[in-house]
């Protein structure tokens, strides 16, 4: 459970000139204190885990196994639903990520209060609302009720089905636009830079406000932001995503000024207009805005890159959609099941819990090896296979499960339904005709670049 004791709190503000200038003068020793904490440290654990053969430090640092992950999820699964790893317990199961990720017995944060006192002052002196990525509290993707339940309640109001489904006009413009510009271009393209990627953001910019001529900016910072979702990056990656949530963070701060004196008909203006009751602080507005703006692109960019290959890949199934579009919503969830655009998350056990026959003691973590669950021949048959007509395709854990599941499900599936559609009706002869090349992330699965030919 995570647990800030007042000496942990953040701090927000720097009221005094004198105090700014200390912050800016030990800004440098923050940033390496940050790296060496978050990174440094779990980056031996890792590498050191990796060379004894551990298939999770295997996983988690070699680039092969980042490519190609599902040999070492089957030689997981062959041990067993819930097996110990030199980084804790991990689970290539369904049904045990199902269980571990809907139990109350489980959260996703941790108790600072449990580290060793060196690390709860790095923690602290290194805290820094700008440099704060959307895997640090208070992002709702990792605190626990009720801070959890308050943010969640404040943002869910705006992806209901009904609301989603008021999204879809413009996401089917959106799609048109880029698709027109597209054919004016003909030839070969880079489909995530023209395409994959230029879809999501340009939704999630409508959908929160902010000005779509800075969509190459978002683009930029949530490419290289993106990482932070991994342990154990160089120092050279991690200061090159610091200065762009750094980036945003000053983006999103003008942004709150400007939706206070101008409040529109959004979100964002929604949760800077809270009345006092429910108003978020500056540093939860920052942390929740920051996580739907980065969970709004950098998930479903992958979405759409993964189907375009798996689809080229399995040519016949490419044509069944041309034939009958009506299939476009399981092929989407059969992308998400057989290439699921996230691929890792975790839970800490917040008192002891039998798990497969298990005792996690409390504290104890489980990995949860999403992609690999998705694949669990128990509740998938010949779960290797792709093939848009499986019947269950939809009971995957792509968008994870319980109180965290993604808020944005509905909007991803629109998203790739209307994108993937719009794709295939405007360029049928479409075909992969380079090598795409794999982003060098961990947790997210995608591509950086997908070079087609559009016919
Ligand atoms: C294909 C696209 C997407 C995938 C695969 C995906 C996947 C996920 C997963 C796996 C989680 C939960 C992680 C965990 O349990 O630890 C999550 C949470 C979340 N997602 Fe998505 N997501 C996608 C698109 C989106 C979009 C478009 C939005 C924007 C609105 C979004 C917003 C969020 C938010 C706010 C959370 C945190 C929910 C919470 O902690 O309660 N996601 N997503």
């Amino acid at each position: 459970m995570q647990t800030i004791t007042p000496a942990d709190r953040p701090t927000t503000s720097v009221p005094g000139a004198v105090d700014r200038v200390t912050a800016a003068a030990l800004r440098p020793a923050r940033t390496v204190v940050r790296w060496s904490v978050r990174h440094a440290l779990p980056a031996v654990f890792l590498d050191r885990a990796a060379r004894r053969g551990d298939p999770v430090g295997r996983l988690l640092r070699d680039t092969e196994v980042r490519d190609q992950p599902y040999g070492v999820h089957e030689e997981l699964r062959a041990r067993g639903p819930l097996v110990g790893s030199g980084l804790g317990l991990v689970t290539t199961s369904h049904a045990v990520a199902s269980e571990v990720l809907r139990s109350d017995r489980f959260g996703v944060g941790w108790d600072r209060s449990a580290a060793p006192r060196l690390i709860r002052w790095a923690l602290r002196f290194a805290d820094e609302l700008d440099a704060s990525g959307v895997a640090e509290p208070p992002s709702m993707l990792v605190v626990d009720p009720p801070d959890h339940t308050r943010f969640r309640r404040l943002v869910s109001r705006s992806f209901t089905p009904r609301a989603t489904a008021a999204f879809e006009p413009m996401v089917q413009r959106t799609a048109d636009a880029l698709l027109d510009a597209l054919e004016l271009r003909g030839g070969t393209v880079d489909l995530v830079e023209t395409y994959a990627a230029q879809l999501p953001v340009l939704v999630i910019a409508d959908l929160l406000g902010v000005p779509l001529e800075r969509r190459a900016d978002f683009l930029r910072w949530g490419a290289a932001a993106a990482a932070t979702l991994d342990p154990g990056l160089s120092f050279r990656r991690y200061v090159a995503a610091e200065h762009a949530l750094r980036a945003m963070h000053g983006f999103l701060r003008e942004h709150f000024e400007r939706l206070r004196r101008e409040p529109a008909d959004d979100l964002v203006s929604r949760l800077v207009g809270l009345p006092d009751d429910e108003a978020l602080t500056e540093r939860e507005l920052h942390a929740t805005v920051m996580l739907l703006l980065g969970a709004g692109f950098e998930t479903t960019v992958n979405l759409l890159g993964n189907a375009v290959v798996l689809l080229d890949e399995h040519r016949d199934q490419w044509e069944a959609m041309r034939a009958d579009p009506t299939g476009w919503d399981n092929a989407v969830e059969e992308v998400l099941r057989h290439d699921s655009p996230v691929q890792i998350t975790g839970r800490t056990a917040r008192t002891e819990a039998e798990v497969a026959g298990r005792t996690v003691p409390a504290g104890g973590r489980v990995t949860v090896l999403l992609g690999a669950a998705n694949r669990d021949p128990e509740l998938f048959p010949d779960a290797a296979r792709f093939d848009v007509t499986r019947t269950n395709a939809r009971e995957h854990v792509a968008f994870s499960a319980g109180i965290h599941y993604c808020v944005g499900a509905g909007l991803a599936r629109l998203e790739g339904v209307v994108g993937l559609r719009a794709l295939a009706e405007r360029f049928p002869e479409l075909r992969v005709s380079g090598r795409p090349v794999r982003r060098d992330l961990q947790t997210l699965r995608g591509y950086e670049h997908l070079p087609v030919t559009l016919r």
